[in-house]
């Protein structure tokens, strides 16, 4: 297939989320914790986190159609049926998400791989994102963030202490090891090159 066809089946066929509001329990039967893995890249961390937590009803959000469309394939093909993929901006799908205080679980691995100012609008963290990820997380939810860029991470960190609603883990939000037991493609080569990531933790009050 030539590229072209190849980007319209991707964009024709990855899978989006339902129109207006709409209710994250109703994307995936059963009966588990929902998760949110936010920009998951290549995919390993769906496939770690429900190998690791094999309960849990995991929503992955993947701007990149290509990526999305990929990961959904993939997960078809092993049948794997508690992780379902929604392809487009997350900032602008969780903001039409419901119910509140539903979510347990929230990962951001390795987030905004943008550095240049001009590209500051396209950062996922900000305040939006995060005022929507307050009002969906339930009491006693965690939201994960990792990098390997410190002073994103110092970012993050103050972005997330400025939240109403979070908590940071003690010590100052930072944390030596990922809580979720599922390594992101970018975490799992950081850790292969012995590269420093910077980790943060914060639960919802
Ligand atoms: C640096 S990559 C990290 C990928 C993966 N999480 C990992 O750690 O290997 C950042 C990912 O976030 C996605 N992304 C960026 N902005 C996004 C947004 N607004 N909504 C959803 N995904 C987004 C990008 O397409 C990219 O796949």
């Amino acid at each position: 297939m030539s590229d072209s066809v190849l980007r319209r089946l991707y964009r024709e066929q990855a899978p989006r989320a339902p129109e207006g509001r709409f209710l994250l329990e109703d994307l995936i039967a059963g009966s588990g914790p929902l998760e949110l893995d936010i920009g998951f890249g290549r995919g390993l961390s769906l496939f770690e986190r429900t190998a690791a937590a094999p309960e849990s009803r995991i929503i992955g959000i993947e701007v990149k159609t290509k990526l999305a469309y990929k990961a959904a394939e993939r997960l078809e093909k092993r049948g794997i049926e508690k992780v379902m993929i929604l392809c487009g901006d997350a900032r602008e799908i969780l903001k039409r998400a419901e119910p509140s205080r539903s979510v347990e679980r929230v990962a951001l691995h390795f987030p905004d791989p943008w550095w240049k100012k001009r590209h500051d609008k396209r950062r996922v963290i900000g305040e939006a994102l995060l005022g929507d990820l307050a009002r969906l997380m339930a009491p006693g939810g965690e939201l994960f963030i990792q990098t390997d860029v410190e002073h994103r991470a110092e970012q993050y960190r103050a972005q997330l202490q400025d939240t109403p609603g979070f908590t940071l883990a003690s010590g100052g939000g930072y944390v030596g090891v990922n809580p979720f037991g599922a390594r992101s493609n970018r975490e799992k080569r950081a850790l292969e090159d012995g590269l420093p990531v910077w980790r943060i933790l914060a639960t919802r009050d």
